[in-house]
């Protein structure tokens, strides 16, 4: 048995995540059920990543091409991966990676795709318990009042470790232990492969359990120890929907006690909010029910949003004003700025300072300039909107001819009357005016008047 002290010895990270996840009633592999807005094997990746280790290698097997991108957008270079075509066990996928690890003098964290909640603090205790114990195989424990479904570890009268029993396989006896296994390991490459070969799937499921590395070490005389945890929430495996969905409420709310405590932001009801881990919120901004915040979005301080809203990947600035029930994606709204209720905006919208959208307003891949108004019933499409501009209501750019979208420029201080169709490509000039109901389907030039259908130009007003 190896027996190695230095803390200092390369680390592998194995993530398991070839299964389907039956229990879930998904066509979609489990490890790509979203927690939080971050797919399950994102969560484990990000954990490993920290631990600074030499390869983290990610045995995949249902969706793998999906699940390879969900992994390398977490941790780029780090991240190999091995194909396990056929899932016959969690011993049987660690098995794949044999011939990229049996002979390395290495530590093998063995960690399951589907346990997301896992700290890096943690995996670091475990590893240290590992050295500290000279031990071969280290296994993450935690107790659980209920623990249905996980696999128990059985421990001799000297309370010394025995082995783990599947729930499955467990007689009533055992299944009365409380202490269970996190799926979280901590192994001696090379005592890991070399019990790996004596495994067999003689058990309920016909699987190889990776379970049974542990008794056939202590059997040959190795160290086996277990590293008891007091945190059980952060080792719950993710089997069902009804899992997962209590897990994401766990998640938003540390995320959300995180967000008053550390960061100085109201939630006038925190159990009715929804926040993305991902995002960040200003001090003295303040949350109203039912608001979403999804993605990588960041909101300033002193905002206020209001019931119904739902911001994705955006940033709002400071003083920002959502009102009920607007939906802003993809877009930029710097500070001071006003929107809704019932406001849309989407690709890459952008609101300079002190700009303002309204009620029943859609605002799609433009530029609201400085001080803009458009208060009312509007649809600005791949516009352009100068300086202190106002939009009357019911204005739309008619910016799809069928085949192209076009562009609709609006330069500064022009006063856009109400049901104005701007007919896109199409500038109107500095100052100017639309009569309510034109029909603009040519350029307007600067400081002049325009009306009927289609517009012309009635008068200078400067
Ligand atoms: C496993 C443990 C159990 C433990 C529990 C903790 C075994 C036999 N049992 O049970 O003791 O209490 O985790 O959550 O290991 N996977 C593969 N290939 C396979 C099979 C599974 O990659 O052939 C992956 C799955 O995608 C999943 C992980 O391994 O991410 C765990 O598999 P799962 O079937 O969920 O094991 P549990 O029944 O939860
Ligand atoms: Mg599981």
């Amino acid at each position: 048995m190896s027996n190695n002290t230095t803390s200092s010895r390369p680390l592998n990270v194995l993530v398991m995540a070839a299964g389907l996840g039956t229990r879930m009633k998904s066509k979609r592999a489990k490890v790509l059920h979203e927690l939080g807005g971050l797919p399950l094997i994102a969560h484990v990746v990000r954990a490993a990543q920290a631990l600074d280790p030499r390869s983290i290698i990610v045995i995949v097997g249902h969706q793998a091409e999906e699940v390879e991108r969900a992994a390398l957008t977490e941790a780029g270079e780090l991240v190999s991966f091995v194909m396990q075509a056929k899932q016959r066990g969690t011993g049987d996928a660690v098995e794949s990676a044999r011939s990229m690890l049996e002979h390395s003098d290495s530590l093998v964290l063995v960690l399951s795709g589907d346990v997301p909640m896992i700290r890096t603090e943690t995996l670091r205790k475990l590893i240290e318990h590992h050295n500290d114990a000279h031990a071969a195989c280290s296994i993450l424990s935690v107790r659980l009042e209920n623990p249905t479904g996980y696999g128990r570890i059985i421990r001799d009268e000297s309370r010394a470790f025995q082995k783990i029993v599947e729930q499955r396989d467990a007689t009533e006896e055992q299944r009365q232990v409380r202490e269970i296994n996190s799926g979280i390991y901590c192994f001696e490459a090379r005592d890991l492969f070399r019990a790996l070969r004596k495994v067999e799937p003689r058990n309920d499921q016909g699987e190889y359990y990776l379970t049974d590395v542990a008794e056939i070490i202590r059997a040959s005389g190795g160290t086996v120890t277990v590293y008891l945890h007091n945190d059980a929430r952060e080792v719950y495996g993710v089997n069902t929907r009804a899992e997962l969905a209590e897990f994401e409420n766990l998640v938003r709310r540390a995320a959300i006690r995180k967000l008053m405590i550390d960061g100085g932001v109201t939630f006038i009801d925190p159990s009715h909010a929804y926040i993305s881990a991902e995002a960040e919120i200003g001090r003295d901004s303040i949350i109203h029910p039912n608001v979403t915040i999804e993605g990588k979005s960041v909101i300033g301080e002193g905002c206020v949003i209001r019931s119904g809203a739902r911001i994705t990947n955006s940033r709002l600035g400071d003083e920002v004003v959502v009102k009920d029930h607007s939906v802003i994606v993809d877009s930029q709204i710097e500070s001071k700025c006003s929107v809704g209720p019932f406001a849309h905006l989407r690709m890459n919208a952008v609101m300079e300072e002190k700009a303002t959208v309204g009620n029943f307003v859609e605002v799609k891949k433009s530029r609201l300039k400085r001080g803009v108004k458009a208060m009312h019933l509007t649809y600005l499409g791949d516009a352009t909107i100068g300086e202190r501009t106002n939009i009357g209501a019911g204005t739309v750019t008619c910016n799809y001819d069928g085949v192209n979208k076009h562009e609709t420029i609006v330069e500064e201080d022009v006063k856009v009357g109400s049901d104005t169709m701007l007919v896109a490509p199409v500038r109107v000039g500095a100052r100017s005016m639309t009569g309510a109901g034109s029909v603009v389907t040519k350029d307007v030039p600067p400081d002049s008047l325009v009306a009927g259908v289609p517009a012309e130009v009635k008068k200078k007003i400067r």
